[in-house]
């Protein structure tokens, strides 16, 4: 399928969205982002959460100082129309990035970009790799005792921009490199913060639902969404910091991302967790999660957005 994606108001087929090597976004990582679920049932093509979407798109640019020459309603109906475009799509992916060529870290014309493609990862992405994908449903992690993340005295750690994803890259990559899936950090006095792109929660001995407070993390709106789902199924749930022993007791441990929904975590430092199967409360979660996805659920229908 040839892939068409939106930039600034006109389309363009996929391999022609380039940037210039110099542009400041690309030289500095100021590019600020979004990614959103596409979620199609009978037909029927939605964005979940599209407001709360675009929302956090909108206040990481305000806080990044990134200009932004559109409104919400108008990237709205963008993204809208980039799907309808885009047939099969299972994400929408909306950049904006400071395109023009620039010499400072300071921006002395910053233009900004919006770019909107959306695609489907497996045939649009990974099928064209020779290397085989790095995947897995079910999550051996690795706690990260070292590098700390989202310092909030450097970048907001509610700030969804490209500058604040290389500490974790780095951290991730040598994770894999000794076997892991995936990493969780802590912050410099060790309390547990999130995964490079997702939200951590944590069922605790007595069945509490732990997770951290918004300060310390992406406001990620799986994570929001399971809040809600948790209150509604009246699963008892705090949200504070968490010391990374907490962990070590932990009874069930789930990651949270628009990428893989609800994503239960088996062993932590090789350590079973829940003797490596996906705990009662995450697979209560995760169905729910899953059923509203499907427009099963109707208290929820109004998380799917109707393109
Ligand atoms: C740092 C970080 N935390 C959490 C998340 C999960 O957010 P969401 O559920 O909105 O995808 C992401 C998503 O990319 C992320 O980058």
């Amino acid at each position: 399928m040839q892939r068409k994606i939106w930039i600034n108001g006109s389309y363009v087929n996929w391999e022609d969205a380039q940037v210039h090597i110099l542009s400041h976004s690309h030289q500095r990582g100021s590019l600020i982002f979004g990614f959103i679920p596409i979620f199609e049932n009978d037909g029927v093509v939605s964005l979940f959460r599209l407001n709360d979407h675009v929302d956090r798109l909108f206040t990481s640019c305000a806080t990044a100082g990134i200009p932004l020459d559109y409104s919400p309603e108008d990237i709205q109906l963008a993204i809208k129309d980039t799907v309808r475009k885009n047939p099969g799509s299972k994400f929408a992916k909306i950049s904006v990035y400071i395109s023009s060529i620039e010499i400072d870290v300071v921006p002395q014309e910053p233009f900004s970009t919006v770019a909107i493609a959306a695609y489907e990862p497996q045939e649009d992405i990974i099928s064209k790799n020779t290397q085989p994908f790095h995947t897995s449903k079910e999550l051996s992690v690795w706690l990260e005792k070292e590098k700390h993340q989202r310092r909030h005295d450097i970048i907001p750690p509610q700030v969804k921009i490209a500058g604040n994803y290389t500490s974790s890259m780095i951290a991730k990559w040598q994770a894999r490199k000794n076997g892991y899936d995936e990493i969780i950090f802590t912050d410099e006095e060790g309390y547990i913060t999130e995964a490079p792109t997702s939200n951590v929660f944590i069922v605790n001995r007595d069945n509490v639902l732990l997770t951290a407070p918004e300060e310390d993390v992406l406001f990620g709106i799986t994570r929001k969404s399971i809040l809600e789902i948790a209150e509604f199924e009246n699963i008892v749930t705090k949200v504070e910091r968490i010391p990374a022993t907490e962990l070590e007791n932990a009874k069930e441990i789930f990651l949270t991302s628009s990428s893989h929904l609800v994503c239960p975590i088996i062993k932590i430092d090789n350590r079973p967790i829940n003797n490596g199967i996906s705990g009662i409360i995450t697979n209560r979660l995760r169905d729910r999660f899953l059923r509203i996805s499907k427009n099963e659920d109707s208290s929820y229908s109004s998380w799917l957005e109707v393109i």
